[in-house]
């Protein structure tokens, strides 16, 4: 299976990735642990990407289809993978398009905006292996740190409101066309994001029969 999760920011689809993903076992390639992982690290590609991320914007193409295509040859891809936040514009679209990928599904995950910027004030995201919670709909079991491996829960430095804002505008302006560029080809499923998490599974699981 190749897929890709597409929604605004914060629609969860990290969060169904890691499900879907252990489900399935494919992994899942979210450009965006790929570009923090990048700034954690100092590396050139993280020092240009900050800027971008830190203001709500989009990573320049050149840069996210230089990683993205370098990922997808290593040999944990060969049976398949999820796509998380990638492509993003129409240039990433056709870049993978243009390397031959053929997706089984383009799945949709929809949430309106106001629900966003009220959900991403409540995330919380291990600094050490990158699990994401919700002090509502999914709080950690010991406060402050992460069940997986102990690590401290932080807010992520772009889900401030207003950066959360400046978000959902490039979404709707630059990623949103992208639903009618995976319609045409067949492949769009939409999928109702604002349901509880296990419902949420439950329908991306019924649009991948
Ligand atoms: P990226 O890391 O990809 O962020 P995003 O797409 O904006 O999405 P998020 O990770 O914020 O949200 P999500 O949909 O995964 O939701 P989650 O599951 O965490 O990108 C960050 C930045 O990197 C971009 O702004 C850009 O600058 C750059 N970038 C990355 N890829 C790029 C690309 N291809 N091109 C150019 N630039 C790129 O859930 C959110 C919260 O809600 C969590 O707390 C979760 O627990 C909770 N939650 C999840 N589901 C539910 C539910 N059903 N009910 C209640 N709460 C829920």
């Amino acid at each position: 299976m190749k897929l890709i999760f597409l929604g605004p920011p914060g629609a969860g689809k990290g969060t169904q990735a890691a499900i879907i993903s252990k489900k399935l076992n494919i992994p899942t390639i979210s450009t965006g642990e790929m570009l923090r992982a990048a700034i954690k690290a100092g590396t050139p590609i993280g020092l240009k990407a900050k800027t971008f991320m830190d203001a709500g914007k989009l990573v320049p193409d050149e840069v996210i289809i230089g990683i993205i295509g370098q990922r997808l040859e290593e040999s944990d891809c060969k049976d398949g993978f999820i796509l998380d936040g990638v492509p993003r514009t129409i240039a990433q679209a056709e870049a993978l398009e243009n390397s031959g990928i053929d997706f089984d599904r383009v799945i949709s995950l929809e949430v309106g905006d106001e629900a966003i910027v009220k959900r991403m004030s409540g995330r919380r995201v291990c600094a050490k292996c990158g699990a994401t919670y919700h002090m509502e709909s999914k709080p950690p079991k010991a406060e402050g740190l992460c069940d997986e491996c102990g690590g401290e829960l932080t807010v992520r430095s772009d889900d401030k409101p207003e950066t959360v804002r400046d978000r959902l505008k490039v979404y709707h302006s630059e990623t949103e066309p992208l639903k009618e560029f995976y319609a045409k080809r067949g492949r769009l499923r939409e999928v109702h994001g604002d349901q509880d998490m296990a419902a949420a599974t439950k329908a991306i699981e019924e649009a991948l029969v």
